[in-house]
C-alpha cells in the first residue's frame, strides 16, 4: 500500500492528476511477470492527446523510481512496476517487530469516541446461544476500534425492566424457598416457567403480578430489593461466561436506568408536535416512511422498549459525546431500529446519522450437536463446556505430553465457538457442529491457534535469532514472498473491518496468513544449513507469530503458545 502511494506521488506531477486519482487507477497484474502494480495509461490519452503506448514510454523515461521499486516496464499502454521485494520485506518485518502487539492498529481514532452496545442480555432469562453473535461481534469491534486509537465505551444494555418482573417477583414470593441472592439464573428461569404454568390454571396470578410490577415502578422497598438481587444473581452467572469470552463492559446501564429519563423525552416529542394521541396511546406516525407507528406510551400510560431506546440514545450522546454509536443487535430488530432512529431524526437530533444498527443473522446448531435438556433454549455455557470437553479429548490424542491440557482446551474450545460466528459476514445465518468448528485443519479457530503455536514451537526450538542482521534477500522464494504479502495486508483489513463493522475480514486475513505460513513451513526448511537463510526465515516466523496473535486477539480468541 505504502509502495503504491509513493509510485502515485512520482507519477502525479508528470501527468497533472492528483495522487488520490492515480491511486484509484492502479491495477493488480494477473501474473507476477507483469509486475506488482500496473498503471493503465489509456486513462490519460484523452487529456494528453497521445496514444497510451506513447504515454507509457514517455512516463517511463521521465519517472524517478521511488525507493522500494526495483524497475518499471512499459508494455502495451501500461506501466508495470516491480517492487523491490527485499526492501519491501525488510519494511514489513521491521514494522511488525517495532509495533509488536499494536501491529494492525493506527491512531486514526485518536480523540474520537465509539460507543459499542452489545450482548445486552435479559435479567432472569437464559444467556443463550442467540446472544453469542452480539457478544462476539461486539467484543471484536470494541477491540478493533481500541487498536485504531478510538476511545471505546462498551455498554451492556440490560433487559432489566418490563412487566415480566412483576411475574418474577410474584413467583418468588409464592414459591421461593431461600434468599433470592442464592438463586442462579437457571433457577430464576424455572420460577418464571412455573409462574406461567400456574397462571394458565389460575388467572388471578396475573393480577398479582401486575400489582407487583406496580410496586416496583413506585419504588416499593421490598420489590426493588428483590429485583436488584435478581440482577446481581443473573450478572454473577453471566460474568463467568464473559470471563471465558474475554469480554468486559464499561457500563451495565440497562432499560431500567432510563425510567426517570423518559418523561423529558415524552415532553419534547409532544412540544415539538412529533407525537400524537391515537386511541389513548401516544405514538409517532411514520406512515410517510412506510413504517408502522412508533409507540411511545401505551394506552395505560406505560412506556415501552422504543421509548427507552430513544432516551438511551440521547443519554449516550450527552454523556459520551460519541462520534459513533453502534448497536450490535440481531436483524429481527431491523424495524425497531429504523423506527426509533427516524423518531430521533424528527426530533432534530442530527447526530442520529452516527447511530448504526450493526445487525447479524442467527446461529443454530446442527441436529444432535447438543442434547437440549432445557427444552428449546440452548445455554451458551453448555455449548462452551461441550466444546472444551471435546477439545480436551482431541488434545489428549494429538499432544498427550502437553503440560497444561486444561488451559489449552479452554482456549481452543471456546475460541472455536467464537471463531465460527466471526468467520462469515455478519448477516449470514450460520449453523454449526462440533466436528466442523473443532477441525484443526479447516478454516477454523483451532487451525489459526495451532499455526500460532507452531510458530512459537519453531522459535523455541531454534533458541532465537538475530534481528539486527536479518538479510531479506534470503526471502525471495515464492512461499516467503506470499507470506510477507499476507502479513503486509493485515493492517488494511483491520481498517476495513472497522469501516464495515465486519470482524470476519480479520478472520479471513488471519487464515490467509496461516495458510501462507503453512505452505512456507512445508516447502522451505526453516532451519536451513545456511546461517543467513535460517536467520531470515526465523524472523519471518516470528513476524507471523506476532500477526496471527494480534488477529486472534482482535477476534477475542486466546493465542496459546503450546497446544
Ligand atoms: N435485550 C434485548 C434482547 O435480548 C436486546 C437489546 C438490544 N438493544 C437495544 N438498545 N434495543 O432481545
Amino acid at each position: 500500500m505504502d509502495c503504491q502511494r509513493s509510485i502515485a506521488e512520482a507519477i502525479a506531477p508528470l501527468c497533472g492528476q492528483t495522487v488520490e486519482e492515480i491511486l484509484g487507477w492502479f491495477e493488480c497484474p494477473k501474473n507476477s511477470e507483469m509486475g506488482d502494480v500496473a498503471f493503465p495509461c489509456f486513462r490519460l490519452s484523452k487529456s494528453l492527446h497521445l496514444a497510451p503506448a506513447t504515454i507509457a514510454e514517455q512516463l517511463k523515461c521521465k519517472l524517478t523510481l521511488p525507493c522500494g521499486v526495483a524497475r518499471v516496464e512499459a508494455v502495451s499502454g501500461y506501466l508495470n512496476f516491480f517492487v523491490d521485494t527485499s526492501a519491501m520485506s525488510m519494511g514489513v518485518l521491521n514494522t511488525i517487530a517495532c509495533m509488536g502487539d499494536a501491529y494492525g492498529g493506527s491512531s486514526v481514532g485518536e480523540g474520537r469516541t465509539v460507543v459499542v452496545e452489545f450482548s445486552s442480555i435479559n435479567i432472569a432469562k437464559p444467556f443463550h446461544i442467540g446472544h453469542l453473535p452480539t457478544t462476539a461481534i461486539g467484543n471484536s469491534l470494541s477491540r478493533i476500534y481500541k487498536m485504531l486509537g478510538y476511545n471505546v465505551v462498551r455498554i451492556n444494555h440490560l433487559g432489566d425492566w418490563g412487566t415480566q418482573f412483576g411475574k418474577m417477583l410474584c413467583a418468588y414470593e409464592k414459591w421461593g424457598d431461600r434468599p433470592i441472592s442464592e438463586y442462579n439464573v437457571r433457577e430464576l428461569v424455572a420460577l418464571y416457567v412455573k409462574f406461567h404454568d400456574e397462571a394458565d390454571k389460575d388467572e388471578s396470578l396475573n393480577d398479582e403480578a401486575r400489582a407487583w410490577f406496580h410496586r416496583l415502578e413506585c419504588g416499593d422497598e421490598r420489590a426493588v430489593t428483590l429485583w436488584k438481587q435478581m440482577t446481581t444473581a443473573t450478572l454473577k452467572d453471566a460474568s463467568r461466561v464473559y470471563d471465558r469470552l474475554g469480554v468486559e463492559f464499561d457500563s451495565y446501564n440497562g432499560e431500567a436506568f432510563y425510567e426517570d429519563k423518559m418523561p423529558a423525552i415524552i415532553n419534547e416529542l409532544k412540544e415539538k408536535g412529533i407525537s400524537k394521541l391515537d386511541q389513548g396511546a401516544t405514538i409517532v406516525d411514520l406512515s410517510e416512511w412506510k413504517m408502522p407507528p412508533c409507540i411511545i406510551l401505551k394506552s395505560d400510560g406505560s412506556t415501552i422498549y422504543a421509548t427507552r431506546d430513544i432516551a438511551a440514545a440521547c443519554y449516550r450522546k450527552n454523556t459520551y459525546h460519541f462520534d459513533k454509536c453502534l448497536y450490535v443487535v440481531a436483524y429481527q430488530q431491523d424495524l425497531h431500529f429504523r423506527q426509533f432512529f427516524k423518531v430521533l431524526e424528527l426530533m432534530g437530533k442530527e447526530w442520529v446519522k452516527d447511530c448504526v444498527h450493526v445487525n447479524f443473522g442467527m446461529v443454530s446448531m446442527e441436529e444432535g450437536t447438543l442434547s437440549t435438556r432445557h427444552g428449546n433454549v440452548v445455554y451458551l455455557d453448555d455449548v462452551l463446556n461441550a466444546a472444551v470437553n471435546k477439545t480436551y479429548d482431541i488434545i489428549m490424542e494429538k499432544s498427550p505430553d502437553l503440560e497444561d491440557k486444561k488451559a489449552a482446551s479452554e482456549a481452543v474450545g471456546v475460541g472455536a465457538i467464537v471463531w465460527n460466528v466471526l468467520y462469515n459476514s455478519r448477516i449470514k445465518d450460520t449453523s454449526f457442529s462440533f466436528a466442523k468448528v473443532l477441525n484443526f485443519d479447516g478454516e477454523t479457530g483451532p487451525y489459526a491457534q495451532y499455526t500460532h503455536a507452531r510458530c512459537c514451537s519453531v522459535l523455541r526450538k531454534a533458541g532465537g535469532f538475530d534481528r539486527a542482521t536479518v538479510d531479506c534477500a534470503k526471502l525471495d522464494d515464492p512461499y516467503s514472498c506470499a507470506l510477507i504479502k499476507a502479513l503486509d495486508a493485515f493492517p488494511e483489513q483491520v481498517a476495513q473491518a472497522a469501516e464495515k463493522y465486519e470482524p470476519y475480514l480479520i478472520a479471513r486475513a488471519v487464515i490467509s496468513i496461516c495458510s501462507a505460513f503453512n505452505k512456507f513451513y512445508y516447502e522451505q526448511r526453516i532451519m536451513a544449513d545456511d546461517d543467513a537463510t535460517r536467520n531470515a526465515r526465523l524472523a519471518l516466523t516470528d513476524a507471523t507469530r506476532q500477526v496471527v496473535k494480534n488477529g486472534l486477539m482482535l477476534l477475542g480468541l486466546q493465542a496459546p503458545e503450546r497446544m
